[in-house]
């Protein structure tokens, strides 16, 4: 196992990323396409899974492994047939937002390569979940029956022409479309990219939103109501995640998602410092230590299991974020830097003596 994987490594750092940083005349946008386009045409369950087996059960879900892939990276869930046959142990579609919508002009997605780093202001281009829902529907997929491989997290977003004071109704929109498909659900309040979002993790806010949507879940499946996870930004002070973290647990959220990207531009590399001007969040290694410690204040203040997402770069990475605390962790930049072989690498590193895997 130990030399596939680092053929694997060597194969992705020395071959496949510098094909993949080369498309388009290095935009990074194109390359991302390119490997989603690529990834749909590929029925992983075809693929005998080689994946770390590290067996865990939060919020009633049962996930062969504890490291999954991160939101907006297979937004449309084009690629959702591939990603257990990389050895994720569960994987985050969307976000997606009720309405489909374009985003932001492009370019919108940068790679600050001495930094180990991306900066994005994408702003949730989406095809919307009407068409996330048709999809899942067409391979069969419902909650609970491992139809992909692997257990699968839908986040949900605000279009970006309502209204925080309409927001709920927004949200809802898109959680019903949903609903049948996801072992869970993630809210995402922490894009920096959309106008105001981020507002939404306020208390004025929060409880109305997140009241309304876990309602919903029972509503819509009253004996298996979807768990509800709500994803929190690195850029909020103490207080404020304190306060959102009481609003959560008070509504019946089952866990946490720590963090987005960040608008911050701390540890950026000097060679990055001409992209490090460009707005949007950032994400990746100079993102590690801050995403680290705001898992380690979340699970101090609550007994909410926590996803640790945002600069797990490499095993000793990980290992930080499960020492902190997270029950589980997510890749975004990471798998786009280290490639497959991180997983691996991670499962290697993290995986615990006494969990059983049940394949
Ligand atoms: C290009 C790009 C698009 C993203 N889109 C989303 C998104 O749609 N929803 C979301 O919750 N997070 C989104 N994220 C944030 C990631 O899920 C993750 O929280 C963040 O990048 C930190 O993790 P990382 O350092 O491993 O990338 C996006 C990140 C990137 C780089």
């Amino acid at each position: 196992m130990a030399k596939i994987t680092s053929a694997v490594d060597a194969g992705y750092r020395r071959l496949l990323r510098p094909a993949l940083f080369r498309i388009g005349d290095g935009d990074p946008e194109a390359a991302h396409d390119r490997m989603i386009a690529i990834l749909g045409r590929v029925d992983g369950r075809r693929i005998p899974i080689r994946r770390p087996s590290d067996p865990v059960r939060i919020a009633g879900i049962d996930f062969p492994n504890r490291i999954g892939l991160a939101a907006g990276l297979d937004k449309n869930g084009t690629a959702a047939r591939a990603w257990a046959a990389f050895g994720f142990g569960h994987v985050e579609l969307g976000t997606v937002t009720a309405r489909p919508q374009p985003g932001n002009p492009q370019p919108r997605m940068f790679r600050l390569i001495s930094s180990n780093a991306i900066i994005n202001r994408m702003g949730f281009n989406n095809e919307g979940a009407a068409a996330l829902a048709a999809r899942l529907r067409q391979w069969g997929v419902s909650r609970g029956d491992a139809t992909l491989g692997l257990p699968l997290g839908i986040s949900i977003g605000k279009n970006k022409e309502v209204d925080l004071a309409d927001a709920t109704d927004n949200y809802l929109a898109a959680l019903d479309a949903v609903e049948p498909f996801a072992d869970y659900i993630a809210i995402n309040i922490s894009s920096p990219n959309t106008p105001g979002l981020r507002q939404l993790a306020d208390r004025s806010f929060l409880v109305d939103l997140v009241t309304e949507l876990v309602r919903r879940t029972v509503q819509l499946s009253p004996h298996n109501p979807v768990p509800v996870f709500v994803k929190l930004s690195p850029d909020h002070a103490d207080a404020a995640v304190d306060e959102a973290l009481e609003v959560c647990s008070a509504a019946g959220v089952s866990g946490i998602i720590a963090t987005n990207t960040t608008l911050q531009r701390d540890h950026v590399s000097t060679a990055d410092a001409a992209l490090a001007s460009q707005n949007g969040g950032l994400s990746g290694a100079p993102l590690t230590r801050r995403s680290r410690e705001v898992v380690r204040h979340i699970t101090a203040h609550t007994d909410l299991p926590v996803i640790g997402v945002g600069g797990v770069m490499t095993p000793d990475d990980a290992s930080a974020m499960f020492d902190a605390g997270a029950s589980l962790v997510q890749l975004y930049t990471g798998f786009i830097y280290r490639g497959p072989a991180l997983i691996h690498q991670i499962g290697a590193a993290t995986a615990r003596k006494d969990a059983h895997a049940p394949e």
